[in-house]
């Protein structure tokens, strides 16, 4: 890769060509519980900005830029009340879509409260999360039709978890099938307990080096990594990438929930991993709750430091917990799946030099996402509007059986992989 084209992908901030792409895209912006009703602001801070997500009294979500449209100060120390955030300094009042409503500290006579705005992004909440839309209004798109987005009440949970790592270091993990063996182990893997892998732990073992397989699609690639099953079988786990931060993992054995991470910049150096776990058909069991909120040793939700966003194993203590039996090499200490990725992918640094790998032929996905990224921010600098069909992002990962001699694997699955209908989802093995 160029120093230009990790310069490309590297930058966040509104006005970079990245920046601007992120922007046209609705992205995870914070969880519904992190905000109550005439409740406390948040300090929210995404793509470099610095922003308060908030809830009016109708329970309407609200995400603004922090400073006040007046002279600045914070809204953090704003009062939120009567449908609307008061800044504390001079009283200016905020509707949840950034009218000025009151400006209680100029007379009558010079009020000019109907030209003031203060920047406001468009929330949509929906199954936990509030998504929010940071790019220019005109250009807004519909919502994705991820199938998590859409499903009832109670079939979906979704966490997020502050990572010390550029946000492409953080997803590149996710469409990096080839570390399974080696980071977590096989050995690891076929201990799992939370799934029940009663077929597939033993084609995972013996096929550590599968073959991979992309298939691109409009705003998404599909992977399908195949391993042998039997003489006439191959085992594939699929999932995916849909532009442009979003992720679709193969689906785990048995009835489980599915999972996926959309990994959204605090900035060019930081990210938030939203993880999310859903089920197409059921509500969601409380063993699967607790599983998810407590974090689980091979699952992709981690176990926080109570009231942060931050994970209780973290690079400030070598990712164990403190009372972790003394190991000859530091890798030896990290148990969890989950620590093991944020480990290795915040080992890189903040933002590794793109220009100093060496990409073999297992980090085909990663080239590719890349490569699309590129294309579309480069292309939307030239004036090109990027993929934003909502339609794109109806995929769901599986892990199946196909016949070896199948003509092609994306045809074979694409039914199954269809989030149109939850009638159609298959358990995974
Ligand atoms: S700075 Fe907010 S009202 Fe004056
Ligand atoms: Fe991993």
């Amino acid at each position: 890769m160029k120093p230009e084209e990790h310069e490309l992908l590297s930058r966040t901030g509104a006005g970079t060509p990245m920046g601007d792409l992120l922007r046209r895209y609705w992205l995870p912006a914070f969880l519904s519980r992190e905000v109550v009703a005439d409740g406390a602001p948040v300090r929210v801070r995404l793509l470099g900005e610095d922003l308060i997500a908030w809830r009016d009294s109708k329970g309407r979500p609200g995400l603004f830029r922090e400073f006040c449209a007046h002279r600045g100060a914070s809204l953090y120390f704003a009062k939120n009340g009567d449908c609307g955030l008061r800044c504390w300094y001079h009283g200016w009042k905020y509707d949840v879509d950034g009218n000025c409503i009151d400006q209680p500290n100029e007379p009558p006579q010079t009020q000019f409260k109907e030209t003031v705005k203060q920047k406001a992004y468009p929330c949509i909440e929906r199954n936990g999360v509030v998504m929010a839309y940071m790019g220019p209004p005109d250009k807004q798109p519909g919502l994705p039709d991820l199938e998590w987005l859409n499903l009832p009440e109670g079939h979906v949970y979704v966490s997020k978890r502050y990572q010390d790592c550029h946000w492409l270091q953080g997803l590149e993990g996710d469409i990096d099938s080839s570390h399974l063996g080696f980071l977590h182990g096989i050995e690891a893997m076929k201990k799992a307990t939370e799934h029940d892998m009663s077929e597939s732990r033993d084609w995972v073992a013996q096929g550590a080096y599968p073959k991979f397989e992309i298939v691109q699609k409009p705003g998404a690639i599909l992977q399908g990594a195949r391993r042998d099953a039997d003489a006439a079988n191959h085992y594939w786990r699929i999932g995916a990438w849909m532009m442009p931060n979003f992720i679709v993992l193969p689906a785990f054995p048995g009835d489980a929930p599915l999972g996926g991470h959309a990994w959204v910049p605090v900035d060019d150096t930081k990210v938030w991993a939203f993880g999310v776990s859903w089920h197409p058909k059921r509500k969601l069991t409380e063993q699967e709750l607790t599983w998810f909120h407590d974090g689980t040793p091979t699952g992709i939700h981690s176990t926080m430091i109570p009231g942060t966003f931050v994970a209780k194993r973290n690079k400030t203590n070598g990712y164990a917990d403190p009372d972790a039996p003394p190991v000859k090499q530091p890798w030896q200490r990290i148990k969890i799946f989950q620590d093991q990725d944020t480990a290795v992918t915040e080992s890189m640094g903040w933002d590794f030099d793109r220009s100093r790998e060496n990409l073999g032929t297992t980090d085909i996905v990663i080239v590719q996402a890349r490569r699309r990224l590129m294309e579309a921010a480069r292309g939307l600098a030239e004036g090109k509007d990027p993929p934003t069909d909502p339609k794109a992002y109806r995929v769901r990962g599986i892990t199946c059986v196909l016949p070896r001699d199948v003509a092609s694997w994306a045809d074979a699955v694409a039914d199954r992989m269809d989030t149109s209908s939850a009638e159609n989802f298959c358990p995974g093995i």
